[in-house]
């Protein structure tokens, strides 16, 4: 028998909008507009368009288990305490493209009543996540959720992976259209005066030290002047703006990677040293001029949505 789609926070059609979701255990079925979505390994399934297919593996997602916990503890949780230290109540956050869940898990150990979206296959890693009942598989780019239904949106090196051709550095025609809809569907969800955050590689940055690396190997990939898979400030500035943003900011990016393989050896140190040293300067409130420049790796930028 169909009933209401049940959900910690309420949902509407990805298609048309309208709150109309209902199921029956296995399929989902909007009474408005008559789409049809399903229940995937026990999780909410509601992509609209195609799922992304990616090359992680076993190792890799622990890794990125590993890496992603960091990142949240040291950089994401430190970053939503400041913003919402007067918020009084449980702050609501969106993750998009949150990868293995871990960092809703986090999210949710620290207080805050978090969501988080995937349309790949990291989702493998979601029956080990404690707030699995808070994970959806759902397109950035057409979001279940109501107009203003966040306090803050934000997403860990996402950008690059849309517009590309399947899961590599090769962006398609459509990439700045693709990474504009899935930035209007971010603020669009963001409630009046709520957050948007992002981060990845740094486009001006001679090397992407965090994409297409063997595992193993410290070799960075090139970063070559004229491609277009990683954004700069600018375009990020661009699209937020086109996208409704008013404020749009690089923040200080120091601590966001907490080096979990290279610092088990001395090689990875060594090696590693300048790319932290450049994390650490570019952070320096007196050098923020530098956030953009080719010597910073990693860009997080934060925008705001306009009102209240
Ligand atoms: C590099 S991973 C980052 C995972 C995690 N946020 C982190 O910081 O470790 C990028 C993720 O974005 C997801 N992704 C790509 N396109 C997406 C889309 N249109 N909607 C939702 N997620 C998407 C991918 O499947 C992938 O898991
Ligand atoms: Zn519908």
């Amino acid at each position: 028998m169909m009933q209401a789609l049940a959900f910690p926070i309420p949902l509407v059609c990805p298609s048309c909008r309208a709150a109309a979701l209902q199921s029956d255990g296995i399929t989902i079925r909007c009474a408005a507009c008559e789409s049809e979505f399903r229940i995937t390994e026990g999780f909410v399934d509601l992509i609209l368009g195609e799922r992304f297919t990616d090359d992680s593996d076993e190792t890799c997602q622990c890794y990125e288990e590993v890496s992603n916990a960091h990142t949240v503890e040291h950089y994401w949780i430190p970053l939503f305490k400041r913003l919402f230290a007067d918020l009084g109540r449980r702050p609501r956050i969106l993750a998009v493209g949150c990868g293995t869940g871990v960092e809703v898990d986090k999210l949710h150990e620290a207080g805050f009543d978090a969501v988080g979206i995937e349309i790949g296959d990291r989702t493998r890693s979601w029956p080990r996540r404690q707030a699995r009942d808070w994970l959806m598989l759902a397109n950035g780019m057409h979001m279940p959720f109501a107009d203003d239904s966040f306090d803050a949106v934000f997403c860990g090196c996402v950008f690059p992976h849309l517009g590309v051709v399947g899961d590599s550095f090769v962006v398609t025609e459509r990439y700045r259209e693709d990474r504009l809809a899935m930035a209007r569907e971010m603020v669009r969800v963001a409630r009046p005066g709520g957050h948007i955050v992002t981060s990845s590689p740094n486009r001006h940055f001679p090397f992407d030290i965090f994409h297409g690396r063997e595992p193993g190997s410290y070799r960075p990939r090139v970063n070559w002047p004229g491609s277009h898979f990683l954004l700069s400030v600018s375009d990020y500035r661009t699209m937020l703006r086109d996208a409704g943003c008013d404020r749009v900011a690089a923040e200080p990016a120091d601590g966001y990677w907490g080096f979990v393989r290279s610092k088990h050896s001395l090689k990875g140190l060594l090696l590693g040293a300048p790319v932290r040293l450049l994390f650490w300067l570019t952070s320096l409130e007196p050098m923020r001029f530098l956030r953009g420049s080719v010597l910073a790796p990693w860009l997080v930028v934060h925008a705001t949505k306009p009102g209240a």
